[in-house]
This record gives structure tokens, C-alpha cells and sequence, in this order.
């Protein structure tokens, strides 16, 4: 069913997340039909281009990013949707021709995708505001990152709540909208099995691995300003160990599932000088061969770089112990590990369960059981158990897994993450967007991560790109008597 009449306008609609996700994205989504007719994309940049000049645009971006060929057919319905409006967020005059442009919008709900830098977040709300445009049941949607710090967070939360209602204002985790991280719920509470383990009676360990080959490249002056704590761990880490160690939902409806979120960020232990060098590791790739290809060190691949890559300090690799002080979870610790220049791209979620609590088979060594939920590639569980190695002499015994491969078990490609958001907010359902608290109790655990590296001049580890981080992630885990888990 096509979703209600929109406008959908897009800030920073030249940029890099409009050309690789959003245009995409919504190319997709009319494809399927789901558009009704006099829906609208605008497209906001400082650039000066007319309807038609930004039409082209995008059909150069669309080639260049779908991954199969463009439809000329659904192209020609997608053409007549899109509009540009040039804008200068600083210019008033810019403002009064922006808020003109809605005068003929009739009936459509609007929604403003701010998928600009975050310091403009609460400029561009206002700005909306003003053009008499933030009444319900129009929408705003922030891009992650929302600030930098706590602080920042709640100035942008402050700027942009006091013109949008917080139930429509929407913050983007693109992690949430992945098939294979709404599997975890479905695999959670959709199964009785596994409540029963779920908890530290069961689980010696939680492994969440976001592994990524990519390197930074042409994004190195971002990354120098932020690294992989408040890229990766501040978001899409802490929403994956939510959803793992939250408690159930009385429903799937957003507040209860937001609430029990919460819980979990409030029961995070904090990390303080006192550990921060035993439960957390930095690192930073140098040269190295990924996926057969050598690859420059971070900060020497950017053309247009400003910042000296000699003196290049962010991490791009982080490790934590983190402990979550609640009845469920006392004394299991959850590693988390993300990095750019990787071994291999893979996302995945591991437990690992108690020993037996006493082995009948000798000298013979036992694996523990683990459960593995892979997000991305090859998507799918795994359930790892002790077997009996065929044949006549004595019990030799090995582990081997149950594996459940989700593209083989349904055969359809699974949409990208962008896809499911987009048609959650143009429906107006916040479920799988965080709440201002989230946001907010996430900056609070990270910045403190942030200030004990600095007091303790924790500096970043280098590592061999296509490898699995730096030495000190493994010495995390083996001060633990514990290893982490490839597959
Ligand atoms: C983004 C980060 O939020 O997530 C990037 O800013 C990272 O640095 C990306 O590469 C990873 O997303 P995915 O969907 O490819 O795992």
C-alpha cells in the first residue's frame, strides 16, 4: 500500500549520504510501488542547480550506485518527484524562497531528513520552524552522528525539541533498519528456547564484532575529528549490546521497546582511569593487504586532507570490556570490538556458553556451545555443539554447527537499511529510531571512555591493516582466560 502523499526534503541532498543510501533507497521504494503519485523529494544544497539540473544528477548517481541497471520505466515516474532548492542556511532571504516552495504542498505530510554535519541540526530546525513548517504531523529526521559529546547532544536535542515534538522527531541508527538486527528480536522473543540461557547462569561471554575492510580514505579529516568510539561504539555498538541484553518488551510497540534500551545504557559499569587501560584497546591501521590488495596506512590516502597524517591520532580500531551491572548480567562480560581495515568485513554476535560442569570424555577437549548470529555478510545463525567423531576407537569428539543461512532459507535479497527507514518515517513509526534519552545515556558511557584515555594518555595501538586490531585487544581478552571467536 503506497504510503500517504509526502514531501520529502532532504538536507545535504548533493551529499555523500544522499548519493550512496537515501537516492537510492527511495529509487527502490517507487520501484515497489510504494510512492503515491504527487509525492516529492527536495533536495536542499548550498549548490546552484535548477529541478532539471539535479534531475541529471541523479541519474548520474543512481548508475554509478544501483546495483543493477536503472529502470527507465520507474526512473520516469522517480524524475518528476524530485526538486532542488538552493539554500544557504545562514541567508534569511534563502529561508522566505524555501518556505515558498511549500506554499502549493496541499495535504502532504512533510519530512525533513537532516542528513547534513550535526552542528547545523538545530540552525536548519529552526530555520524550518520559522517557515512556519515544524507544526505536527510534519517530521524531522536527524543523521547520526547527534553531536559530538553529551553536551552538544542535548544542545541539539534542545534546539531541535523545542520546535519538534519528540515524537516526531526521528534519529537514524541505520544499524536498526538491518534485517539481520531485527532477526534478533524476532530470534529472541519469537523462541522459547533460548530465554532460558539467556542470562549469566548460561553465558560465560558476548562477543559483538562490527568488522569492516573498508579503510577511512577521503573521510580522513572526519575520522581525525571523531574515530571509531564515537563513530561506531556511541551508536551502532551500544544499540546491538541493547538489544542483546535488554529484558523483553511488554510489546513491540516503540516506547516499550525504547524503554527497555534504556536500561540497559543506565546499567552500563562506567570506565574510569582506574580501567581504562584493562578494559579498553585503541588502534590504528598502517600499511597492510586487505583482501589481497595493499593498502596505505590511515592518513595517507586522503588527496585533500588537511590535517598531517604524521600526527594522525584517532583511533580506527576500539576493543571494550564493558559490564553491565544488572541481575541478568553480573559477572558476563560483553566485548566489543569495531575496526576499518580489517581481515574481512563481518558483523556477528557471539555467545559463548559455560563449560560442562564436568567432562566425561577424559583428556578429550571440549569447545563450549556458542550461538552466533551473523549480520552481515552471509547472514544467519549458527549454534555451535559437541558432536561424536565417527568411527570404532574411543569417543574423539569435535565441534560442528547447526547453521541456518537466512538468504538461502528465504532467496530474496534483503533490502538495505535505508529502505526500511525511510518507509518507517514517511509511515510515522518511531520503533526502530532512538529516543532523545538513548542518544544521550550513550555520549554519557562514551565520553567517559573518552576522558580516561585522555587522563591516562591512552594513545592508539598501530595494527597491520587485514589483520584483527592490535595486540591489545587480544591481551583484553586473554587477562580473561578468553579468546575471541572468528568462526
Ligand atoms: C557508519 C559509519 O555509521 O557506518 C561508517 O559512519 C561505517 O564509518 C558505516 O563505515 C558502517 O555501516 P555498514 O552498514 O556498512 O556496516
Amino acid at each position: 500500500v503506497p504510503v500517504d502523499p509526502f514531501d520529502l526534503v532532504i538536507f545535504g541532498g548533493t551529499g555523500d549520504l544522499a548519493r550512496r543510501k537515501l537516492l537510492p533507497a527511495l529509487y527502490h521504494r517507487d520501484a515497489d510501488n510504494q510512492f503515491s503519485e504527487d509525492s516529492r523529494i527536495l533536495a536542499v544544497s548550498r549548490q546552484d542547480m535548477d529541478d532539471a539540473g539535479y534531475v541529471a544528477w541523479v541519474r548520474e548517481v543512481l548508475e554509478a550506485h544501483l546495483p543493477e541497471a536503472l529502470d527507465e520505466d520507474v526512473f520516469a515516474r522517480f524524475e518528476k518527484r524530485l526538486c532542488h532548492i538552493q539554500l544557504d542556511v545562514d541567508d534569511a532571504d534563502g529561508w522566505q524562497a524555501f518556505a515558498e516552495r511549500f506554499a502549493d504542498n496541499g495535504e502532504r505530510i512533510c519530512t525533513f531528513y537532516l542528513a547534513t554535519a550535526p552542528f547545523l541540526f538545530g540552525k536548519i530546525a529552526a530555520g524550518i520552524a520559522d517557515a512556519g513548517l515544524s507544526d505536527a504531523p510534519n517530521r524531522i529526521v536527524l543523521e547520526k552522528p547527534v553531536g559530538h559529546d553529551t553536551e552538544s547532544a542535548r544542545e541539539i536535542n534542545d534546539a531541535v525539541g523545542s520546535r519538534f515534538d519528540e515524537s516526531r522527531i526521528y534519529r537514524i541508527d541505520h544499524y536498526l533498519g538491518k534485517e539481520t538486527v531485527q532477526n534478533l528480536i524476532a530470534l529472541r522473543f519469537g523462541n522459547s528456547l533460548f530465554e532460558p540461557v539467556w542470562g549469566r547462569q548460561a553465558v560465560d561471554n558476548v562477543q559483538i564484532t562490527v568488522a569492516e575492510s573498508l579503510g577511512v580514505d577521503e573521510r580522513f579529516d572526519f575520522y581525525e575529528s571523531t574515530g571509531a568510539l564515537r563513530d561506531m561504539v556511541q551508536n551502532h555498538m551500544l544499540q546491538l549490546l541493547c538489544l542483546t541484553a535488554m529484558e523483553p518488551p511488554a510489546s513491540m510497540n516503540h516506547d516499550d521497546v525504547r524503554n527497555e534500551k534504556i536500561k540497559v545504557l543506565r546499567s552500563l559499569k562506567p570506565i574510569a582511569p582506574g580501567n581504562v587501560r584493562k578494559t579498553t584497546a585503541r588502534g590504528q591501521y598502517g600499511a597492510g593487504m586487505v583482501d589481497g590488495e595493499a593498502v596505505p596506512a590511515y592518513g595517507a590516502a586522503d588527496p585533500e586532507q588537511q590535517a598531517p597524517a604524521e600526527e594522525a591520532e584517532a583511533e580506527t580500531f576500539v576493543a571494550i570490556k564493558a559490564e553491565i551491572d544488572n541481575w541478568r548480567w553480573q559477572g558476563v562480560p560483553f566485548y566489543l570490538r569495531t575496526g576499518k581495515r580489517m581481515a574481512r568485513k563481518s558483523s556477528q554476535i557471539v555467545f559463548e556458553f559455560k563449560p560442562v560442569p564436568h567432562s566425561i570424555f577424559g583428556d578429550e577437549p571440549l569447545q563450549p556451545n556458542r550461538l552466533v548470529l551473523r549480520l552481515q555478510p552471509e547472514e544467519g545463525v549458527e549454534m555451535s555443539i559437541m558432536t561424536k567423531e565417527p568411527g570404532p576407537g574411543g569417543f574423539r569428539m569435535r565441534s560442528l554447527p547447526l547453521n541456518l543461512s537466512f538468504s538461502q532459507a528465504f532467496e530474496v535479497a534483503y533490502p538495505d537499511a535505508y529502505e526500511r527507514l525511510l518507509m518507517e518515517v514517511l509511515r510515522g513509526n518511531p520503533a526502530l529510531f532512538m529516543r532523545r534519552d538513548e542518544v544521550e545515556a550513550g555520549w554519557a558511557w562514551v565520553d567517559r571512555i573518552l576522558e580516561a584515555w585522555r587522563m591516562e594518555q591512552v594513545e592508539a595501538q598501530e595494527y597491520m591493516a587485514g589483520s584483527w586490531g592490535p595486540t591489545d585487544a587480544f591481551v583484553l581478552l586473554d587477562r580473561d582466560g578468553r579468546r575471541w571467536y572468528e568462526g
